[in-house]
Parts: structure tokens; C-alpha cells; sequence
């Protein structure tokens, strides 16, 4: 089974990639968290420093953009394919507001027939591969109906079908009957991605005779750092490598950037982290008020010291408090 880390913006960054692919390992593909073209056809400094091959040596790398302008994208595509990339994936999937304002992202799934012309461009003059990151709908899931038949139609590399609707965000339901009605239909790949967060879930959410050949996970590797490796039936996570994996992270952001920095950095991964370890409300709490970098390695040091690994380590939802209707 091929198993490949989603992007997360602000989450799964160079840094994050590296450690992750040295200490745990079990991805096949670590997704870069989209860059975004702009009309003067540079990267900025913050694009570059996620795309440089030089910062991704030694991993398997997708890179990402968030665009709805042909131009713009294949100006990407033919950057990327100067700089080793073999293939250039396309967001159509991120539901923040003032993207899909833009037309961007999930955006680009409310109108069905420029989506298609749009990609019948790219997929044709992009001078490498092109995948799709894809949600089933803007608003209501029928509307696969209509976008399935259109990306089945196209050369696309691959689809990664994360299979909620954008106004659900990343909290409302799943429709892995959406992705298994892809496989059926598409001559390409088709990647299921969307609230996997155990070895169960794995092996609950889909139907018992379409097995899925390729997952996309994404908050439940951020939780569970061992999550691929457990999903091939290797080991289940140790408290001392979750404990090792965040001080490998906070050296290695230490290095890089000022203080403040890694602390808001540090903060939101012990986060996900600490969803891994037993009755830990109360000390993950005061570890997400520590104003210092002193007083964060010592909450640090009093969660893993205090708390026990859950039986089962999943991401929480608490966390989340986006709408859904
Ligand atoms: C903080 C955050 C940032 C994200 N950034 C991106 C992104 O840059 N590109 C993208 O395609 N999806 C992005 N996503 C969506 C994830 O890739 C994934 O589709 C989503 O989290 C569902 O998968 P999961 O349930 O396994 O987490 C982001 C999600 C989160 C929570």
C-alpha cells in the first residue's frame, strides 16, 4: 500500500519532512505545503525555502501550488521541472475563505466547465506531469456527480481525493463511497485522504472488497508520528521516540529561527503530540500558555514525564471549531 503524507500548511514544513522521513519513516511521499505563483514569475524567499531541492535532499517530495491562472501554473510547473521535480500537484481542495474568494482552491470546484478547461490547458502544455488535490464538492456532495466525470476524462498523474465537501472544512463527514466510485471510473491512480487517524480506521472506512491501494494522511501521522509504520504492521509508537521526535524538532527549529518562532512552532506540535498521551488536558494546557522557551521545555518536560501513551493514540478533534451545517 502507498501511504504519503498530506501537506499542511504551517505544520509540515522542510524541517518537519526531514525529521520525520529520519526518525519514523513509512511515507513513500511527503506532499509540500502549496506555494502560490505571482504574476512577477519569482518565488519569494518563503516559496523558495519550501521547494529548494536542497532543503528536501533525500526525501520523496510532491511540490504543491494554490493557482488559477494557466499561465501562472505552467510557469510553476516548468520551474519545478528545472529544479528536478517530476511532478507538480494542484490544490483544489483548501476551504479558507479568503482563497475560495479568489476562485482559488476549493474555489475552483464551483464552476464545473472552467475547471475542466482549465486543466484540459495544463495537463496539455505542462512540461511535466500534473495530479490534482481534490475535495467531492463545494457545497453538497452530488456535486461529484458532475466533477468525477470531468477529472476521469483528463491525463491526469494522479488524484488525491480528500473526500469531504470545502464547507465542511476538515470536520464534517467523509464519503469514502466518493473515492471508491473514483477508483472504478479513473485510468489514473486514485489516493483516498480525509480523517484516518488509526491502523482501524484503515481498515473500517472502506468497503471489504476495494481495498485501498494509496492513503493520504495527514493530522493522524501530525498526532501519531509512528502512524505509516503501524499501518504496515511494524511497531506501534514508543513514548521515547515521541519524546525524542519533539527534541529533535525544537533543536532543529532552534537552529533556524528566532525564539519566538520555535515557541509558536513548538506549541502547535506538542499540540498534535499530546493527543498521544493519556489524561494530559490539564498539562497541555498550561504547555500552550508558556510564554518562554523556558517555561515551554519545562510543561514539555512535565506532559511526557506524566502521562502515559494512550492504547490507541489518535488525533483529537477539541481542537477544531470551524462551522459545519
Ligand atoms: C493546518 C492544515 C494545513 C493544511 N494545508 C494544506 C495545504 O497546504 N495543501 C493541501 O492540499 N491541503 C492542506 N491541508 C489539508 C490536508 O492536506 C488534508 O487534506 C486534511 O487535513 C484531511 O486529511 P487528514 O484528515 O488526514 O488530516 C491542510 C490541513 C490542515 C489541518
Amino acid at each position: 500500500m502507498r501511504l504519503t503524507l498530506a501537506p499542511m500548511e504551517g505544520l509540515t514544513d522542510a524541517v518537519y519532512r526531514q525529521i520525520h522521513h529520519t526518525m519514523f519513516g513509512g511515507v513513500d511521499a511527503y506532499y509540500i505545503p502549496f506555494v502560490t505563483p505571482n504574476q512577477n514569475m519569482v518565488w519569494h524567499s518563503r516559496e523558495r525555502n519550501a521547494i529548494a531541492p536542497a532543503v528536501n535532499q533525500g526525501i520523496p517530495v510532491v511540490p504543491q501550488v494554490l493557482c488559477k491562472d494557466a499561465a501562472l501554473f505552467l510557469w510553476a510547473a516548468a520551474s519545478f521541472r528545472d529544479m528536478g521535480y517530476q511532478e507538480i500537484n494542484l490544490n483544489l481542495g483548501c476551504p479558507s475563505g479568503t482563497v475560495t474568494a479568489k476562485g482559488k482552491g476549493s474555489g475552483m470546484l464551483r464552476d464545473a466547465e472552467k475547471l475542466r478547461s482549465f486543466l484540459e490547458t495544463v495537463c496539455e502544455k505542462s512540461p511535466i506531469p500534473v495530479s490534482v488535490k481534490t475535495r467531492i464538492g463545494y457545497a453538497d456532495r452530488r456535486e461529484w456527480d458532475t466533477l468525477l466525470p470531468i477529472y476521469a476524462s483528463l491525463p491526469l498523474k494522479e488524484m488525491i481525493v480528500h473526500a469531504r465537501v470545502r464547507e465542511a472544512y476538515y470536520k464534517g463527514p467523509v464519503y469514502p463511497a466518493c473515492y471508491e466510485a473514483a477508483v472504478a471510473l479513473c485510468p489514473f491512480p486514485v489516493t483516498y485522504n480525509g480523517d484516518l487517524f488509526t491502523v482501524s480506521d484503515v481498515k473500517t472506512r472502506f468497503s471489504a472488497s476495494m481495498p485501498p491501494a494509496s492513503l493520504m494522511l495527514g493530522r493522524g501521522i501530525f498526532t501519531n508520528p509512528a502512524l505509516a509504520r503501524e499501518i504496515r504492521g511494524g511497531d506501534a509508537l514508543r513514548l521515547s521516540e515521541l519524546r525524542a521526535f519533539e527534541e529533535a524538532l525544537y533543536d532543529a527549529y532552534s537552529q533556524k529561527h528566532p525564539a519566538n518562532v520555535v515557541l509558536g512552532k513548538m506549541r502547535e506540535i506538542t499540540k498534535y503530540l499530546s493527543w498521544c498521551l493519556e489524561d494530559a488536558d490539564r498539562d497541555r494546557r498550561r504547555m500552550l500558555k508558556a510564554r518562554s522557551l523556558g517555561e515551554y521545555r519545562d510543561a514539555v518536560s512535565v506532559l511526557f514525564s506524566s502521562h502515559p501513551l494512550k492504547a490507541v493514540p489518535s488525533y483529537m478533534r477539541e481542537n477544531e471549531n470551524q462551522p459545519w451545517p
